[in-house]
């Protein structure tokens, strides 16, 4: 069968930060790799003027640092058109559905349509409803709706924005992003869990003692200041990327490896978190904001940061003890922790297994047995595990088990662009999951608003407050990293 995909997308902000960093390099990929070939084509839209030519030269130059030759990123880049258009504006979609009518037909497409919204929330609505009236959704092909972060900032203004999109697309094509999705270390997690019999039988409250999801950034807010200052760390990384894994960690096993099936173990997992309370959020979960250091002087705070409020409480960094209420799981807490501007940039799942007595060895002797998931560029999995230490002696020492991946793996977004190109939503996130995801979530929220006290401020190039450390140490437990 043919690996070759047939599709037009219309990008909508497409001279967007996004689309020239991690969509037209994720197209060119697939194309290179003979996912797209000749039929396919893109529209990108925005309000900005720019022709066909000038838009055509921007993905030469998104592409540059890895483009084969020169001519290969031309034939790609002939695939794009631009089309300067204003959401709110009916004649618009008119002149657009005639545009991918034509490349349509010129490219052979089959009517296969993906709509790709980068653009602020509170568009998601008209946009959807100006596809379906003006008929830009195909009645031949696919059509499917992939809709960028952020889901709306709370739960009540994401299931408006959810009513409003379902007016017009099923949630079978809606294709919701959450690009730690597409991280290969991330897709491992349901094969380590299930395909292993060794971790399957282990993965309970019997044999874990903690699990730990790290997700640390050495960068700071950078230029994007007026968006970071009204999400914070909690709704920019917790309530999407952390959650996810969350579920994943909790979840039992899918009936099948269908998205559906899979998505209801998911949902299942966040329906059954322990909600946060006010009388109980100070001993569960901390926030943080970084501020200058006496080692590095010349890194500015968050507050003196560009587009942010002088007096700003939003904060930069979220650690806390995420429990489920499933009996099976109880006692077992998913400890998390996210930052920016923390000592290195390191994402990974740690799994930390109960401590078994023996009759050979006591119990000091004996360090956990420790799974542990690198997400990020060091991406591989390692295992701690007791052994006997090499040479003469007996003694026990605690040695790694390491697998490194060393083969280039597609990047987040190649992935999930083809899983949506083939129609498999298993790396997207399903409405029920963003619901419950923003409802606990918004209890979290309610009682750090109730009282602006409790914002800690930690040194840039740490790994956040004491009390993040804290956290832990009270229940007999420590940061494996
Ligand atoms: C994004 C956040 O979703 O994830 C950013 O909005 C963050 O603030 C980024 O920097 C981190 O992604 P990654 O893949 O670099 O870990």
């Amino acid at each position: 069968m043919s690996q070759n995909q047939k599709a037009l997308f219309i990008i909508f902000g497409g001279t967007g930060d996004l689309a020239y960093r991690k969509l037209y390099p994720a197209l060119y990929k697939l194309y290179k790799n003979n996912y797209l070939n000749e039929n396919f084509a893109v529209i990108g839209t925005a309000r900005r003027e720019w022709t066909d030519e000038y838009y055509q030269n921007i993905i030469l130059d998104s592409i540059d640092s890895i483009k084969t030759s020169e001519q290969e990123a031309k034939a790609f880049a002939g695939h794009f058109r631009y089309q300067s258009h204003n959401v709110n504006d009916t004649d618009n979609y008119h002149t657009l559905k005639k545009l991918a009518d034509q490349l349509d037909e010129e490219y052979q497409i089959n009517g296969n349509r993906i709509f790709y919204l980068s653009m602020s929330p509170n568009l998601f609505g008209t946009i959807a409803a100006h596809l379906r009236g003006e008929n830009l959704v195909n009645e031949n092909g696919f059509n499917r709706l992939i809709i960028e972060k952020p889901f709306g900032t709370n739960f009540n203004d994401s299931n408006d924005l959810n009513n409003d999109i379902l007016q017009s697309f099923d949630e079978e094509q809606i294709y919701r992003i959450d690009h730690y999705l597409g991280k290969d270390m991330i897709q491992s997690l349901l094969s380590l869990k299930f395909a292993n019999p060794t971790f399957k039988h282990l993965w309970n409250k019997d044999f874990i003692s903690n699990m730990q999801v790290t997700l640390a950034e050495d960068i700071g807010v950078e230029e994007r200041g007026g968006y970071y200052d009204t999400s914070g760390a909690l709704r920019d990384m917790i309530q999407n990327h952390v959650l996810q894994i969350v579920s994943f960690l909790f979840m039992d096993e899918p009936a099948s490896s269908q998205s559906d099936d899979i998505a209801v173990e998911k949902v299942k997992a966040l329906k059954n978190l322990q909600l946060i309370t006010p009388e109980n959020i100070d001993d569960k979960f901390i926030r943080g904001q970084y501020t200058t250091s006496e080692e590095e002087p010349s890194v500015l705070d968050y507050r003196s940061e560009p587009n942010i409020e002088a007096d700003s409480t939003t904060e930069t960094f979220v650690a806390g003890k995420v429990e489920s209420l499933d009996k099976n799981w109880e006692g077992v807490p998913i400890y998390i922790r996210s930052g920016k501007r923390m000592k290195d940039k390191e994402t990974r799942i740690d799994i930390v297994f109960k401590n078994e007595p023996s009759n050979l060895y006591e119990a000091d002797e004996l360090s956990e047995n420790i799974l542990t998931l690198h997400v990020g560029s060091n991406q591989g999995i390692s295992l701690q595990i007791n052994n006997k230490v090499v040479g003469h002696n007996f003694d026990i020492v605690p040695t790694s088990l390491d697998y490194k991946m060393n083969e280039q793996t597609p990047d987040d977004y190649e992935k999930l662009l083809l899983n949506a190109l083939q129609g498999n939503k298993a790396s997207f996130v399903y409405w029920e999951e963003v619901a419950y995801s923003w409802k606990y979530i918004d209890a979290i929220r309610e009682a750090w608003d109730a009282d602006s006290s409790n914002l800690l401020l930690y040194p840039v190039n740490t790994n956040g407050p004491k009390e993040a450390f804290d956290l832990l140490e009270q229940d007999g437990n420590y940061w494996v990293w």
